[in-house]
């Protein structure tokens, strides 16, 4: 058997930042997956000798990954039982949707937390394999939450962090899942404990104290002999990274091109989605159709682009929420499109970077209102495109984006006749106004960039500052 390579920075997440495709020959080509924590780390880590932890997609034996960017693929497999009962199950139908308010109620199965267990102790033991001696490992995302604790026994010589890029629920939520002690204590494995927003991590202290009765303040917690820091360090973009995408000659061209095509309306309203119940798809479809049907909205005039990329797609909510979109988009565009001119152009593709940069030029009015969403990226991509300065970002008080993103035109989701107005302000709004919250934003995203956040991280977790100077040097 080949000697395991190893590296000083391991990146530990469910998934890897790559999809299988087919290349326009036919053949399978790998690419960049679409999704918020890939789009967050990706330009990182390009630039560093690191692995990347994480699961291909599919059943069965792991394929074998080529490196991507310089970052080494190493894949953990998921049987058919792991990916309906962790993935699909204790994931994505019990935490998902607990993390997210419980906007769909979440589902409690022993066999999901069985797979759990199995699944989280898997991606440990890969991890141990190829973590040099005290390197870095960073453990991402909610569905590795046990990962940190299980990662301490086997390696007590790593520094380990987590980091949460969904909300972390207030208590009264979060006491709900029957096996809430075992998810704190497996958090409680690493180092430090990131999470996007202060409220957050003030929400972890409360539950440590209450569930497993340690002192705990909103930044420390002692476990054992151990100190364990906790934080909000909110992600980011690469700004400057799709600034420059976006002033691309070729990219600009193809904003004017997609304007022509769209009928040169005189406003576009853009959203791009996961397609997932957490933002708030069906409440923006109906404000929509409530402002055509009363005529503050017209079709000629403004067309709304919905891009829905399908997601989780086994999972029983995700189908339902589908159906309910397609068929909304289709009674709206029933009753008030004409030939050649719907009222919402509807797509399920993923796109290219270039061809999103292209999308989010044509936009006027970006519509990001999730019910609930730990950052939410797009928005923040939205405003890093907007290179002219315009382009008016209605941005939902319930996104993690909104602390860092006060100029937006901010909504309640759940109040229709606000997101309605809400809507209407940011289509209204003249070009002075919106220059100016959208400059305010640029600079504030250019500042909080993504090497920011991992800067602000990495300097916390890795004291000796090692790791920190070699991605300076980047
Ligand atoms: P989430 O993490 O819940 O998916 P975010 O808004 O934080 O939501 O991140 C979504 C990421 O996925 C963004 O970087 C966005 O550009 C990307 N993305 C969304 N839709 C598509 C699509 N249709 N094609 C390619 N990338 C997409
Ligand atoms: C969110 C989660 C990520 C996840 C992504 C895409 O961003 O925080 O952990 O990877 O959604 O979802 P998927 O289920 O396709 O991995």
């Amino acid at each position: 058997m080949p000697e395991m390579r190893q590296s000083s920075l391991v990146v530990v997440a469910n998934r890897l930042p790559i999809d299988d495709g087919a290349a326009p020959d036919g053949a399978c080509e790998w690419r960049r997956s679409p999704g918020g924590l890939v789009s967050a780390l990706h330009p990182l880590l390009r630039h560093t000798p690191a692995t990347w932890v994480g699961w291909a997609g599919g059943t069965g034996p792991a394929p074998a990954v080529p490196d991507v960017d310089g970052v080494r693929m190493h894949t953990v497999p998921l049987s058919g039982d792991d990916l309906r009962d962790h993935y699909e199950g204790f994931a994505n139908a019990t935490l998902w949707p607990l993390y997210h308010d419980s906007v769909e109620q979440p589902e409690h199965h022993r066999r999901w937390w069985e797979a759990y267990q199995r699944v989280n102790q898997r991606f440990a033991e890969a991890t141990a394999q190829v973590a040099e001696p005290g390197a870095v490992v960073w453990v991402q995302d909610y569905h590795l939450q046990l990962v940190p604790g299980l990662l301490r026994t086997l390696r007590p010589d790593l520094r380990i962090g987590f980091f949460l890029h969904v909300p972390f629920p207030p208590p009264e939520l979060f006491m709900q899942l029957p096996r809430r002690a075992e998810l704190l204590r497996g958090m409680l494995g690493a180092d430090l404990v990131g999470f996007q927003r202060a409220q957050a991590a003030h929400n972890f202290a409360q539950l440590v104290a209450k569930v497993l009765e340690l002192p705990a303040t909103d930044r420390r917690i002692a476990v054992d002999d151990r100190v364990v820091r906790i934080g909000a360090f909110p992600v980011s973009i690469d700004t400057a990274e799709m600034a420059a995408l976006a002033a691309r000659p070729d990219v600009a061209d193809r904003a004017r091109r997609l304007r022509h095509d769209l009928g040169s309306p005189e406003q576009v309203i853009l959203s791009v989605d996961r397609m997932d119940y957490t933002k708030g798809i069906e409440q923006r479809l109906k404000a929509y159709s409530e402002l055509l049907a009363a005529g503050h909205v017209k079709v000629r005039d403004t067309v709304l682009v919905q891009v829905a990329v399908p997601s989780r797609e086994r999972v029983g909510q995700y189908q339902i929420l589908r159906e309910r979109v397609e068929r909304e988009v289709g009674r709206i565009n029933g009753e008030f499109g004409r030939v050649g001119e719907p009222a919402i152009h509807y797509l399920t593709q993923p796109f290219d970077r270039a061809e999103l940069a292209a999308l989010y030029r044509v936009a006027d009015v970006m519509a990001v209102t999730p019910l609930r969403d730990g950052m939410n990226l797009v928005a923040k991509e939205y405003v890093a495109a907007r290179v002219d300065d315009t382009g008016a970002l209605l941005l939902s008080e319930f996104a993690g984006a909104a602390a860092e993103l006060p100029q937006a035109y901010l909504v309640n989701p759940h109040d229709l006749e606000g997101l309605k107005q809400g809507l209407l302000s940011a289509l209204r709004a003249g070009p002075e106004d919106v220059g100016a919250r959208i400059r305010a934003m640029r600079s504030h995203l250019h500042r909080y960039d993504i090497r920011a956040w991992a800067r602000s991280y990495l300097s916390a977790l890795d004291d000796s500052g090692s790791l920190l100077t070699r991605l300076g040097a980047a």
